[in-house]
């Protein structure tokens, strides 16, 4: 039975910073953000933005399109957790109106949950076919200011639904894995920036792009000319770029540029939006230019700390009529452009707290966090 991704759509924020104001304001060259790190500008939320409206946005233009009554569980993958105790997703759950007999979970592991979620999404299908699964990645990055992560920061969610028979992709059986306990990037429950060893971080990723990748060929004896492209967890561009050269290089074998190139047109300009990352690369692959009906696709999902999976799948015939993320530009270019300075103003004005706040009316996304009332976070459709 082939179980994949049956639907996907995505979301992002009000506003957006051009990496070539900041390169001005900072007395950078632009070329290092370009072509140093191949980001071009980000998505910036509004203060009534959240991962859970973007979450919310995403996935309630997937059900415009499907019947919500098949799904069995929703599966929130996020680094930038709203809550200790309540899972994102039950708020994502509330305002979608989904039936009370569903599971909802959140998943953590940095930017590699979302690929956590979408595998036990898998896995559930396996078992129950008539089940679907709705799986949601939806991340802020938001680091220091002035560190050397803050051009690499943005925002934005992917919403797929998981089934038997899918329309999309069909995620093929075994993986590669990989886990090392590494201090590359964290947040502490106290910090709403993450600490990053920033060349610490490189060396991880690649480290692990190799380790999954040979614990795929243990597990698959797969080849790495089996693989028609390659899709990386997209930090920023470059990052890609760099993992595909060091597989290469580890193979022995010329991989080209044009593998992967599609798959960036998107985050280049989102920036890092963590869990989701992967998935708004899987989007633009899918968009691009050539017909990859039959075609398999290589996937590797990292998250700091780190966990990793190199995983593969086939891309299903007839694809393209059943991709409807076909406003993701359009949605990108709708965003409002803010200066430096009133980027910085809102980044610095961010303030994590519980505390009784009504949240400035901003975003004309579908849904918006008004504020926190009794140290409750209030949502409502706008
Ligand atoms: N024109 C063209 N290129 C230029 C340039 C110019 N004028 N100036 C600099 N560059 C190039 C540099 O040569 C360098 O290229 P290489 O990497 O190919 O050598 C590149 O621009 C970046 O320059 P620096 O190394 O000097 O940049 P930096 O030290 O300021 O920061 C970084 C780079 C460490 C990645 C930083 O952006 C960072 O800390 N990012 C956050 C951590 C991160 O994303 N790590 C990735 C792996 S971890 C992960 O994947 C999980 C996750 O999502 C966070």
């Amino acid at each position: 039975m082939k179980i994949g991704i049956h639907d996907l759509d995505v979301a992002t924020t009000h506003f957006v910073l051009k990496l070539d104001s900041m390169a001005e304001a900072l007395g950078v060259d632009p070329g290092k953000y370009h072509m140093g790190l191949g980001q071009d500008e980000f998505s910036v939320p509004a203060p009534d933005e959240d991962v859970v409206t973007m979450a919310a946005e995403a996935a309630t233009r997937l059900l415009s399109r499907n019947d919500a009554s098949k799904i069995r569980m929703v599966l929130f993958a996020t680094e930038t957790g709203i809550d200790q105790s309540k899972a994102a997703g039950v708020f994502v759950h509330g305002l979608l109106g989904l039936p009370n007999a569903v599971r909802t979970v959140e998943f953590k592991q940095a930017c590699y949950s979302g690929t956590a979620a979408l595998q036990t999404a898998v896995n559930h299908v396996a078992r129950y076919p008539e089940d679907q699964v709705l799986v949601i990645a939806s991340d802020i990055a938001r680091y220091a200011v002035d560190s050397g992560g803050e051009p690499t920061q943005g925002a934005g969610a992917v919403a797929m639904l998981i089934a038997a028979d899918p329309s999309i992709l069909e995620i093929e059986p075994d993986s590669g894995v990989y886990t090392a306990d590494v201090n590359d990037f964290w947040r502490p429950n106290d910090s709403s920036t993450p600490f990053v060893e920033g060349k610490l971080s490189l060396d991880a990723y690649m480290d692990a792009t190799l380790g999954a990748w040979d614990d795929l060929v243990a597990r698959r004896g797969i080849e790495i000319s089996d693989i028609h492209r390659f899709l990386h967890h997209q930090p920023f561009t470059k990052m890609a770029r760099k993992a595909h050269a060091k597989l290469a290089e580890h193979l022995g074998v010329e991989l080209g540029a044009d593998l992967i190139e599609e798959s960036m047109t998107y985050n280049r300009r989102v920036g890092n939006s963590y869990t989701a990352s992967l998935y708004f690369g899987l989007v633009a692959q899918l968009q691009g230019n050539d017909d990859l009906a039959g075609k398999r696709l290589g996937l590797f999902s990292y998250g700091s700390g780190s966990v990793s999976e190199f995983f593969t799948g086939i891309v299903q015939p007839g694809y393209a009529e059943h991709l409807h993320a076909d406003n993701v530009a359009e949605s990108l270019d709708s965003r409002v452009e803010l200066s430096f300075e009133e980027y910085r103003e809102r980044h610095n004005a961010y303030v994590g707290s519980s505390d009784n706040n009504e949240t400035e009316k901003v975003t004309d996304a579908p849904f918006r966090f008004s504020g926190v009332i009794d140290h409750v976070r209030q949502y409502e459709a706008n």
